[in-house]
């Protein structure tokens, strides 16, 4: 069976999968939180914790709610900065299998090229996924995944910045993701994953105030999985670059859906927190699938309803 995945077609020497799942941003921290809990090996790739330039404390707390089928978190790209990453985590890296991917944040473009950078090169880091959900402080604040002029800006950057395959992630808080997507493929995106969280809030009635400490949030889990799995369709119709689904997956007919969507790959989020081994799961079950259906290779099932 054939569960292999090239990531990066247009990009020498590529981002091959062993299998399509990987771990969602922020969800699974740097990889080592887990690794006692499962085989974290078998699992296609790991997808780090967001990383800026310098430490970053986050914001105030609460920064986690609960939802009907979802949850609220306003982290703040909580993280230990590309120095530390650089010391302390890549070398760890540098002994797995595993390939592991570098979730990258920034206030400016200069500091996503920077980013991109210091990362260049680093033993134990073989990609790098760039987060454009980010405020762009010197535009006012709007997210640089909103439009795709300031999108594509920040993947030219960081292409230009680095020889890593270059994911892009988009945010859903856009009335053009399509266009964005088409923008960030332009500007050499390797590939394109989707989707981040939607912008959210909670209010404490008891208190009358805004239950987390940073008023606004960012939704996930299953209920944000028909919205994700919508904008994985969309723009795999329209996008010749690999596109990774991500979105309230947590069982295996979630991922084959996003898989027959059009996703060449899956990325698991929020349910890694009520049940870490949920990627894994994931990926058998994939495995399981197959062998009933006769399914000899996965590209088989990539977009299989479209
Ligand atoms: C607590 C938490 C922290 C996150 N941190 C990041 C991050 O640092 N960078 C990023 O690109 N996405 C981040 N995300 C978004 C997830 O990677 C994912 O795109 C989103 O949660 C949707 O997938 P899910 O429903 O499977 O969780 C975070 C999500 C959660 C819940």
């Amino acid at each position: 069976m054939e569960l292999s995945v090239q990531l990066a077609p247009k990009h020498k020497p590529g981002l091959l999968l062993a299998n399509p799942v990987m771990t969602a941003a922020g969800t699974f921290g740097y990889g080592t939180e887990y690794s006692h809990l499962f085989d974290i090996q078998k699992l296609g790739a790991i997808v780090c914790k967001g990383t800026t330039l310098e430490p970053r404390q986050g914001n105030p707390q609460p920064r986690l709610a609960e939802t009907a089928g979802g949850l609220l978190n306003s982290i703040g790209l909580q993280n230990i900065g590309v120095k530390a990453l650089i010391k302390e985590k890549a070398p760890i890296w540098a002994k797995w299998p595993v390939p592991v991917i570098v979730n990258i944040a920034g206030e400016t473009i200069d500091d996503y090229a920077q980013l991109a950078g210091k990362l260049d090169g680093v033993a134990g880091i073989r990609a790098i996924e760039v987060n454009i959900s980010c405020p762009n402080v010197k535009a006012g604040g709007a997210e640089f995944g909103a439009e795709p002029d300031s999108a594509a800006r920040v993947v030219a950057a960081v292409k230009a910045a680095t020889s890593l395959p270059v994911l892009v992630k988009l945010t859903p808080n856009t009335s053009a993701i399509t266009k964005v997507a088409v923008a960030v493929a332009e500007a050499g995106a390797d590939a394109i994953s989707l989707i981040n969280t939607l912008k959210g809030m909670a209010i404490d009635t008891t208190r009358r105030r805004p239950l987390l400490g940073s008023t606004t949030g960012g939704l996930s889990g299953p209920a944000i999985k028909p919205v994700a799995l919508y904008m994985v369709y969309e723009v795999a119709g329209a996008v010749e670059a690999p596109v990774i689904g991500c979105g309230g997956i947590a069982t295996t007919s979630d991922a084959i859906a996003f898989i027959m969507a059009g996703a060449s790959a899956v990325q698991v989020g929020t349910a890694s927190f009520t049940h870490p081994r949920a990627p894994l799961d994931v990926l058998e079950g994939i495995e399981q699938f197959m062998k009933k259906e006769g399914i000899n290779n996965l590209t088989e099932l990539i977009g299989a309803a479209r």
